[in-house]
């Protein structure tokens, strides 16, 4: 049986070889983006392709409607978004695909412009359609095409009518190269890039190689244009006037991610001139190590699938720009284009500003591993025609960056020949960048060892030379093109990460997985995950895993991460004023950094000065002197703040942008005086205690009542509502930590009084607060303490039994009704920090309003907290403590946050819900990869002792 095209497992037929991308030149385009007619199908249906004949088009036929190209059908109100990780949401049967095919009929009208010229031919040129299609012009079919995320251009100029033309298209959801489409992401049909018509001039090249290296020993760039017509290359800047396919060698400023230097050029042929942006950079492997014009580079990167939480994987310029700029702002360097090509505009960008780049194939056959891998692609002869096609529109239309440093055949394929095929050809065509590819441990492909989600263990292991493994991949680069996956609150253990990779050479860094949420926007859920359209199978919000949440607002983890990859390391010694600044840049010297100092008393500044440093190169460092502490109050918490900023405006932020920070402290300032003396008295009826300005209940020993404030349910609390590193990875046999806390019975932990005692020192409330079923407990007494006006709370917490789990939590938690928005604090902000992501965190006096404390992970989950805190005022009550808690305020429980599903369903109430934790367990990032640190597991052994006071609120 002959297959129709779409179930064939050929690239496709009819199109153009593929070429280098550009912007534009002085060859007329016509951009034929806009409203397009649509008609959705509810399966291919091969035979009847009338909508295409010429004619079809007469504006009145039922059944139509109206979408906008670019853009993906299930986003306009056609069918609906399917999100699966790895599986195929199709039975595994390649390359055959269901019946039921969501097809989408295009017919788009446009004119000629009157000016349109009459010589030469016309491309047409579609940038990614998903994932299939037929396509039709006047009435005449030029083919059909798969690899959705690659460009595909027609010949078309002796169809073109100088009056009205009709481009018809049929888009296939399912298609033979479904199979080679198994990115972890939401399927997405349509055509979501641009669809343009290109005039090709007589006498303009079909295709150029800018070739521009560096030589880092004589500062020399040489550039040679290859290119298919003669033609001439013009620098001006560099007074450069060459033929095309001729070298010209001579002194340049070179282009780093770090110096993005580009110098404009012109390729001039008899029929076209197209300008050119050319970056003078050689990529090499010596000894071992990835070197960008001679010296190791470090990449700090992520891994940007492009996503939009209305237009899904059609991106318009500024989105891309935004991402490009939130990145430098962030100090990432490097990007993964996870797991395909971008839109060609992004690379531009990425040269312009600076980024690293690892450009990927659009390959991923993730789905075979249900199948034991039988059948898959990457390893039947068949398929390799569809996977050299793919290769080759990525290296041909992205050849010409600068800052694409390495080739990536494609993401989890398993192993096999075509994946081999595909290397040979890249390094065949382009010897001028690395291979990358994660999925074959031999290597033998690639020029780098990759691995993700390896634990902090094994990659030190690696570092160290230690790793097993084939003799050649021992000497080569070691990076993790995945790590710290980014789901929910977290990831936790980014600080140890980069220790190890500042500490190892052959460790180049790594990709966090992954840049942005890919939620979609909801009526009903805000934003949307796996599931919310009622799709199976799907994987939840294993898709919200991204460093911005879907609508870009930065997250706390990639405040974290911004900290954690500062290129400038400040350190020293408070008390003795010494500084250190090292440079942590590949390329760059500081000079484009201003340092200055502030000296604070109690979080607040009280003097603030410029620190001179003198030049420091990349990889130098340099000791200052701060001036001698201006200290004025001896009781004072003291600490200096020393901060890197940029000095002059740049390309990717304004002057002023903070580079790098510490915080050295100098003196830790005078206990809290503990307040006692008020003696315990209780009500003649006997049923309520009064101590100083506080009332309890004389049964239960609970506080009721603060100087007349209300106070609901203070109490130890040891839950948290599961993060998702918490709810780890649910494919894994092993239950995960939240599974074991629930059957444990965290979430519902029984608090029995045993004791209300009152002396002369004030009430001791003595409970036991445990699960049931368990004979597991905490034996946790309350000490109460007052002077009439402060009320001191003891509280030691004492484990019972050999505790399985570590604890989520060792803290109190108490209700303020009625309490209102504002809440002040002196500790760590101003965003919130756990144990093992806590490098962002800042000492000094905060203020905010609780919805903003408030972190609006996409599934909620325990999120907020500020770290170290040394005294808060919410709801007219102050709380102080040398034990610096972590301080956490909610206008819902834990348990109304824990059986949220989407943020819509968190309905604020009255009462403010605030806790103060003394310890708690790290976040680690068990969602996909390494769970806590031992350093940060709360493990219930000993005795936890907490005390804080609390007095009326005085701002
Ligand atoms: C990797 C994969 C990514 C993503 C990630 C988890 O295995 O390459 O595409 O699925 O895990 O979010």
């Amino acid at each position: 049986m002959e297959l129709p095209h779409h179930e064939d497992v050929s690239p496709g037929t009819g199109s153009l070889p593929p070429r280098a991308w550009y912007a534009a030149s002085d060859a007329a385009t016509l951009c034929l983006n806009g409203r397009w007619r649509f008609r959705l199908s509810p399966a291919a249906d091969t035979e009847d392709e009338t909508f295409a004949a010429d004619g079809y088009d007469d504006g009145a036929r039922d059944g139509w409607g109206e979408i906008a190209v670019p853009g993906h059908w299930v986003l306009q109100g056609h069918g609906a978004p399917h999100y699966t990780n790895q599986l195929y949401p199709f039975p595994v049967d390649p390359p055959r695909v269901p019946t039921e095919n969501p097809t989408g009929d295009h017919l788009h009208t446009f004119e000629l412009p009157a000016d349109w010229p009459r010589d030469g031919e016309a491309v047409l040129r579609f940038d990614g359609v998903e994932s299939c299609a037929g396509v039709w012009l006047n009435g005449t079919e030029l083919g059909d095409f798969k690899g959705s995320r690659l460009p595909h251009e027609f010949a078309v100029g002796a169809l073109l009518r100088s009056g009205r033309n009709v481009l018809a298209v049929r888009v296939h959801q399912w298609s033979a190269g479904s199979y080679l489409e198994d990115q972890d992401q939401w399927w997405l049909p349509g055509i979501f890039r641009d669809v343009t018509l290109l005039h090709r001039p007589e006498g303009c090249a079909r295709d150029f190689f800018v070739h521009a290296g560096y030589d880092h020993r004589t500062g020399a760039g040489t550039l040679r244009v290859d290119s298919d017509v003669q033609g001439r290359v013009t620098v001006p800047e560099l007074g450069v006037d060459v033929p095309t396919g001729e070298p010209v060698t001579l002194p340049v400023e070179p282009w780093t991610a770090e110096t993005p230097r580009l110098y404009d050029a012109t390729l001039a042929t008899p029929g076209e001139r197209i300008p050119l942006r050319v970056g003078f950079r050689t990529v090499a492997l010596r000894d071992g190590r990835i070197t960008v014009n001679g010296r190791p580079i470090l990449f700090r990167g992520v891994n940007r699938h492009e996503f939009h939480p209305e237009t899904g994987r059609a991106l318009d310029p500024e989105t891309m720009r935004a991402d490009v700029l939130l990145m430098k702002r962030h100090h990432i360097n490097a990007v993964r284009t996870s797991h395909y090509p971008p839109h060609p505009a992004f690379l531009d960008l990425c040269d312009e500003l600076g980024l690293w780049v690892i450009d990927e194939c659009d390959l991923e056959t993730h789905g075979f591993t249900a199948v034991g891998w039988r059948g898959n692609p990457v390893d039947d002869d068949r398929w390799t025609p569809a996977l050299l096609d793919r290769a080759a529109r990525m290296v041909e239309r992205d050849k010409n960056h600068a800052s694409v440093v390495l080739w990536s055949l494609g993401n989890e394929c398993g192993t096999g020949s075509g994946l081999s095929a595909m290397a040979e050809w890249i390094r065949a065509r382009d010897d001028s960048r690395l291979l990358h590819y994660e999925g074959d441990r031999s290597c033998k492909d690639t020029d780098v060892y990759s691995r993700m989600y390896a634990d902090h263990a094994d990659v030190e292991r690696i570092g160290r030379g230690e790793d097993d493994g084939p003799p050649e991949r021992a000497q080569l680069p070691f990076i993790l093109c995945e790590y710290a996956h980014a789901m929910g609150n977290g990831p936790g253990g980014l600080s140890e990460y980069q220790r190890l990779f500042e500490t190892y050479d052959r460790l180049q860094g790594g990709f966090v997985w992954e840049w942005i949420d890919h939620g979609i926007a909801h009526p009903a859920y805000g934003f949307a995950y796996g599931g919310d359209f009622g799709e199976r199978p799907h994987d939840g919000n294993f898709v919200c895993d991204g460093l911005l949440f879907p609508d870009r607002t930065p997250s706390p983890g990639l405040v974290e991460y911004k900290k954690v990859i500062e290129p400038v390391r400040i350190d020293g010694d408070g008390p003795d004023g010494t500084v250190g600044i090292t440079n942590l840049h590949d390329f760059a010297d500081l000079s484009h950094l201003a340092l200055t100092w502030s000296f604070e008393e109690d979080g607040t500044t009280v003097a603030d000065g410029v620190l001179a440093v003198g030049p420091v190169g990349p990889g130098e460092r340099a000791e200052v002197k701060l001036p001698p502490p201006p200290r004025r109050d001896p009781d004072a918490e003291t600490q200096w703040t020393v901060r890197a900023v940029l000095a002059e405006d740049t390309a990717w932020a304004a002057r002023g942008h903070e580079a790098a920070w510490a915080q050295l402290p100098v003196e830790r300032g005078m206990m809290l005086p503990m307040p006692g003396g008020a003696v315990p008295v209780r009500d003649t009826d006997g049923r309520r205690i009064t101590l100083g300005a506080a009332t309890f209940d004389a049964r239960t020993g609970a506080l009721r009542t603060f100087h007349g404030r209300e106070i609901r349910e203070l109490r130890l609390d040891v839950w948290r509502a599961p993060t998702d590193n918490d709810n780890g990875m649910p494919w894994r046999p092993e239950p995960t930590l939240a599974t074991r806390w629930r059957a444990l019975g965290l979430d519902r932990m029984l608090h029995r009084v045993d004791a209300v005692e009152t002396s002369a020192e004030g009430l001791t409330v003595r409970t036991r607060v445990a699960p049931a079923a368990s004979d597991l407990a905490l034996r946790t007494e309350y000490l109460w303490a007052s002077n009439g006006i402060e009320l001191l709370l003891r509280m030691t917490v004492t484990p019972e039994g050999d505790w399985p789990v570590p604890l989520p939590r060792i803290g109190i938690r108490f209700g303020l009704p009625g309490a209102g928005d504002r809440v002040r604090w002196f500790g760590g902000g101003p965003g919130e920090a756990y144990p093992d992501t806590a490098a962002a965190s800042r000492i000094g006096v905060w203020e905010s309003d609780i919805a903003a404390l408030q972190t609006p992970y996409v599934r909620p989950q325990e999120n907020g907290a500020r770290a170290d805190v040394r005294w808060a005022e919410v709801g007219g009550v102050r709380v102080a403590s040398d034990d610096h808690p972590a301080l956490t305020a909610r206008r819902w429980t834990t348990e109304q946050l824990d059986a949220a599903r989407h943020r819509t369903d968190l309905v604020a109430g009255d009462t403010v819900w605030v806790s103060l934790d003394a310890a708690r367990h790290g976040i680690g990032s068990g969602s996909c990869g390494p769970g806590v640190l031992p350093p940060y597991e709360l493990r219930a052994t000993g005795t936890t002792s907490f005390a804080c006071v609390f007095s009326p609120a005085t701002g």
